[in-house]
């Protein structure tokens, strides 16, 4: 591996400057992207090729000095494998054909057979390491169990959680069985991405937020305390650190780095130097400029990369991110300052 950075960072070792990589850094702001796209004709078409999939993962490492790839893929492939019928329809998000509402669409659920349906995922980690070729290392990626949940039951994105709210509400064992299946599959899926060659895992929770406290801790929390005790990763230097994201996930810091998990992801609601008082070096963080950032001006970026970094303070164990994903018209230069600038005005954290 010619660039470390990103794992010592997780593994608390001391390193050069503080890594960084940006959820959602391959996309359409890209215009390489949006030309591969075109090509593949639609994004399910480009998810489901790996070599597709593996040159829109390495188009933004060509253009920038990031520390880590992500593979490129959607969270919302685990309910496709399990029968569901995804579809993006163009401009509008992504849509289920046959969600998940009633007891009976329930107990149809089953693990998916990851090694034929979800195949063309681990075959495109295996090309993506290869083609990396051990320039920086892979991140492989899934949903949480009440993220997918939110999107099985909704049947696409939704204003306001009306009907797993209620499924959660009227019928919480049901529910439960739900996010069983659903966490069941999500580990199988980590595993596999594991050991067709990804070098950290990262789990999106990106609808934990939308919960009140109690039935944060009951469905969603829970699960991904499961994934973090009972997901297989290694020991030591052979250890694939799992981080859990979550937007919304400030006033759970303390019980998520208690779950066993090696990194945590946060968003801009939370200051740095805050979440690490309350995580107490137990696990990396890793974050948390907020996206909007990127339409302003190269010199405020350059202030507000400053500011986090200063937030987090001195010592290895920050990551360098957005606190959520980029959006199709951010400006590419601008990417170059933020990245440029986190290895810049580092340096003198890590001296
Ligand atoms: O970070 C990366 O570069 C890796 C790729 C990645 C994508 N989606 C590519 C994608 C990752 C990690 C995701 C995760 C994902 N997908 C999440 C969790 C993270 C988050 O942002 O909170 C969620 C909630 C989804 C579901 C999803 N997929 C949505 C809401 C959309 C947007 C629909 C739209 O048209 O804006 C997608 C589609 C999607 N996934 C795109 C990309 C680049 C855009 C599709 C396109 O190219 O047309």
């Amino acid at each position: 591996m010619k660039n470390t950075r990103f794992l010592d960072t997780i593994a608390g070792k001391p390193v050069d400057a503080t890594p960084v990589w940006l959820m959602r850094q391959a996309g359409r702001y890209l215009p390489e992207y949006r030309a591969t796209r075109a090509k593949a004709g639609s994004f399910m078409g480009l998810a489901t090729n790996p070599e597709l999939a593996c040159e829109v993962t390495l188009q933004p490492l060509d253009r920038y000095d990031l520390d880590a790839a992500i593979l490129f893929s959607d969270i919302l492939t685990v309910p496709d494998a399990m029968g569901l019928g995804l579809s993006f329809a163009e401009g509008e998000g992504p849509r289920f054909a046959r969600p998940v509402r009633t007891a009976a669409d329930i107990a149809k659920l089953a693990v998916p057979d990851i090694g034929s349906e979800l195949r063309y995922v681990t075959d495109a980690v295996s090309l993506i390491r290869r083609e990396l070729d051990g320039r920086v290392p892979l991140i492989g990626f899934s949903g949480s169990p009440w993220t997918l949940a939110c999107y099985m039951v909704e049947g696409g994105g939704s204003d306001n959680f009306a009907r797993i709210k209620s499924l959660a509400l009227n019928e919480p064992k049901l529910m439960h069985r739900l996010l069983e299946v659903v966490t069941d599959s999500v580990i199988a899926y980590l595993a596999a991405q594991r050991a067709a060659g990804a070098q950290a895992l990262m789990v999106f929770d990106t609808w934990g937020g939308v919960l009140a406290p109690h039935t944060y801790r009951e469905f969603s929390l829970r699960y991904l305390q499961r994934i973090a005790a009972e997901l297989p990763r290694g020991d030591g230097e052979a250890n694939t650190p799992l981080i859990l994201f979550g937007k919304g996930n400030a006033p759970y810091l303390e019980e998520l780095a208690a779950s066993g998990a090696e990194g945590l992801g946060v968003d801009w609601l939370v200051s740095l130097e805050e979440a690490r008082r309350r995580t107490g070096g137990k696990v990396a963080l890793q974050g948390n400029l907020d996206p909007v950032t990127l339409y302003a001006e190269p010199d405020t970026i350059r202030a507000e990369v400053a500011r986090v970094l200063a937030s987090y303070g001195h010592g290895s164990g920050h990551v360098f991110n957005l606190g959520h994903g980029m959006s199709p018209d951010m400006n590419p230069e601008h990417v170059k300052v933020l990245v440029d600038a986190v290895h810049e005005l580092s340096r003198p954290y890590h001296a």
